[in-house]
């Protein structure tokens, strides 16, 4: 008799590794016959894949988990999985606490987790959070779902260690993948179709492969198709060598977007997060930047109300957003972590004052997106077509080189084709426009 495959619904939240860490799961388990569901009333494995960078995200997946412990009630016999840095910060606290769940898995060990599950078919409950010096899961294809665009990760883990950050511990240290491996990847992407890449790490600065640095990377990543568009996230401002500012200005195919957290405006809260570098030497990198990449837009994380952030300190974070005119920015009030060199120092500002900060962040940064945006009203851009727009079934939505969104009516063309749309309005989060004209798909 042929054996059925078992069903697994994985669910991810959190930054853009762990959904390609997701991938790398389902391919892990697609090899010991696993297939993947959407329904979860029909798993017999369901898994969360977890972030642990701030204290909601955590309290997000609680509530689900939750949801998943009625599943089991009804089915004793559905295996149940915490994976991810939730699963690496808790290890034994979650098997403790939460009394339904079978396995809890960090990021290093996904290559037990077949065996694990087969374990705990049988009833046994598993643990694997041991944290590695070389997984980097190199030699694993990830089972994409999504046919047009890529993330592709090319290291794994931190060494920078921020004090207000977990990744460190919940992710380890710093790991590259091989250059060949890489390259090889993104050549398979382009046979397939894929028409973007995302090369993902906490930090792609600071790549490594023998002699190859990320500029050389990101270089050779763009030869392989040159009608592929290579992104790639996210940049320490520390290690944003001037060879890789010239990479990405040279490189038609290379998108012109960074993504670079500046954290805070202030050198003080600056020196307490261990960021290395003053506000001043971040302004003068942006301006070098600026300089060799015309047009490129630029997007930040800001913390909002890190232990002892005056007033002063919030004017000065402020004001730098004004002058880097950012194109777009990740906000979050502080959240304290444990193990964190910041978790030794007292949460200081209360909660009413952080969300005032964080709204007035908030504030500043639409009106200047507003401002740019409006900008380019009247201007034609290349947007790649990411498919049906959500709010309207007539129009497509994509986005441009620099990362905008764009809608606009369908009028000819398909996801994954590159269309011309002349800007004719826009708001803070997207631009809309016209097709200019109907062009031959590609
Ligand atoms: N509290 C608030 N924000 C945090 N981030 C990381 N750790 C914390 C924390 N403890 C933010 C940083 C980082 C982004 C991914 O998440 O801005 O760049
Ligand atoms: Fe965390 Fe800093 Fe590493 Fe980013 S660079 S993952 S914020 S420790």
């Amino acid at each position: 008799m042929m054996k059925t495959k078992k069903l697994v619904f994985l669910e991810t939240y959190g930054c853009q590794m762990n959904l390609a860490d997701s991938e790398i799961v389902l391919s892990l388990l697609d090899k010991s016959g696993y297939s993947r569901t959407e329904s979860i009333g029909s798993a017999d494995v369901i898994l969360v894949n977890t972030c642990a960078v701030r204290e909601n995200a955590e309290q997000r997946v609680y509530g689900r988990l939750g949801d998943f412990s009625r599943y089991k009630k009804e089915n004793p016999a559905v295996v149940v999985g915490v994976l991810g840095c939730m699963a690496e910060r808790l290890r034994k606290e979650l098997l403790e606490s939460e009394s339904f769940v079978d396995l809890v898995v960090g990021p290093d060990e996904y290559r037990k987790l077949p065996a694990l599950i087969d374990a705990a078919i049988e009833g046994e409950r598993g643990i694997a959070v041991k944290l590695s010096r070389i997984e980097n899961y190199d030699d694993i294809v990830p089972l994409r779902t999504d046919g047009l665009i890529a993330w592709l990760s090319i290291m794994r883990g931190c060494d920078k260690f921020c004090t207000f950050c977990v990744v460190p511990f919940t992710r380890g240290r710093e790991r590259s993948r091989t250059l060949v491996n890489i390259v090889r990847e993104v050549e398979q992407l382009s046979r397939s179709g894929f028409k973007e890449v995302t090369l993902l790490g906490q930090n792609v600065n600071s790549y490594r492969d023998g002699e190859n640095d990320f500029a050389f990377l990101l270089a050779s990543a763009a030869a392989v198709d040159r009608s592929l568009r290579i992104r790639f996230m996210t940049s320490h401002p520390q290690d944003m060598s001037d060879a890789l500012i010239r990479t990405i200005a040279e490189n038609e195919n290379i998108c012109s977007y960074i993504h670079l957290p500046v954290q805070s405006g202030s050198d003080r809260i600056l020196e307490l997060m261990n960021r290395s570098y003053t506000a001043d030497q971040y302004r003068s990198l942006v301006k070098k930047i600026k300089a060799t990449i015309p047009g490129i837009a630029l997007s930040t994380d800001i913390i909002a109300g890190f232990p002892t952030e005056t007033e002063d300190d919030h004017r000065k974070t402020l004001e730098l957003i004004r002058e880097v005119e950012y194109d777009g920015a990740y906000t979050f009030k502080y959240s304290p972590r444990e193990n964190t060199k910041a978790w030794q120092m007292t949460d200081d500002v209360p909660e009413e004052t952080k969300l005032r900060r964080l709204n007035e962040i908030i504030d500043v940064q639409r009106s200047i997106s507003l401002h740019t945006n409006r900008s380019l009203i009247g201007i034609t851009m290349e947007v790649l077509v990411e498919g049906t727009s959500k709010k309207s079934e007539s129009d497509f939505c994509g986005r441009t080189d620099t990362n905008k969104m764009v809608v606009f009516p369908k009028n000819g063309g398909a996801a994954g084709s590159y269309r011309q749309v002349k800007i004719d309005h826009v708001n803070s989060a997207t631009l809309f426009g016209l097709q200019l004209h109907a062009a031959a798909n590609g």
